[in-house]
C-alpha cells in the first residue's frame, strides 16, 4: 500500500513517524468516506462543495475528541476554570493560535510512551513472546 499523505497534506511531517501517519490517514479516509456519502445524498453538488462540507464535519470531530474526550483527562478539576461550558459563537473572538502556542503545547509529547508496539491480529506486540 503506498501512502501519499506527505505529499497530499501539505507538511512533510504528517507521515514523520507511523503513529502520525497512521492517524493521518485514519483521519484523511474518513474525510473521503464522508464526501463519498455526501455525493449520493446530494448529487447536485461539486467536488469543492463535497470538499467543504466533509472538511466541516471532520473539523467537529476533532474538537469533540479534543473538547470532550481528551481535554477533561488532561485537566481533570481545572476543566472548568480554564475551558467553562461553550456559550456561543462569538465573532470578535481571534481564532487564530499564536507562534508561541506551538512551542508550549509541545509539552503533549511528555504524554507519549517512549516506545510504541506494533499489534498483531490478536493484539499482542509483534515479535512478543510470553
Ligand atoms: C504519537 C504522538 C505524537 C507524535 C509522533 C508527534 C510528533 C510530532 C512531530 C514529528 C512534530 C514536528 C517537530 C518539528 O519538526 O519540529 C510535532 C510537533 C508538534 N506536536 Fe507532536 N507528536 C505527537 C503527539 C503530540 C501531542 C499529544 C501534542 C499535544 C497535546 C503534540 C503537540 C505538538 C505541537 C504543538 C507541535 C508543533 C506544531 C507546529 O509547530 O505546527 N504532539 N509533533
Amino acid at each position: 500500500m503506498c501512502v501519499s499523505i506527505p505529499m497530499t497534506s501539505g507538511d512533510s511531517r504528517a507521515s514523520e513517524q507511523i503513529l502520525l501517519a497512521t492517524s493521518h490517514t485514519l483521519f484523511v479516509r474518513e474525510h473521503n468516506r464522508l464526501a463519498r456519502a455526501l455525493h449520493r445524498l446530494n448529487p447536485h453538488w461539486d467536488g469543492e462543495k463535497l470538499y467543504q462540507e466533509a472538511r466541516k464535519i471532520m473539523g467537529a470531530f476533532i474538537q469533540i475528541i479534543t473538547y470532550r474526550d481528551y481535554l477533561p483527562i488532561l485537566l481533570g478539576n481545572e476543566m472548568q476554570k480554564w475551558i467553562p461550558p461553550y456559550q456561543g459563537y462569538r465573532e470578535t473572538v481571534d481564532p487564530r493560535i499564536s507562534n508561541v502556542f506551538t512551542f508550549a503545547f509541545r509539552f503533549g509529547h511528555l504524554e507519549i510512551p517512549s516506545t510504541v508496539s506494533r499489534l498483531d491480529e490478536n493484539y499482542q506486540p509483534w515479535g512478543f513472546r510470553a
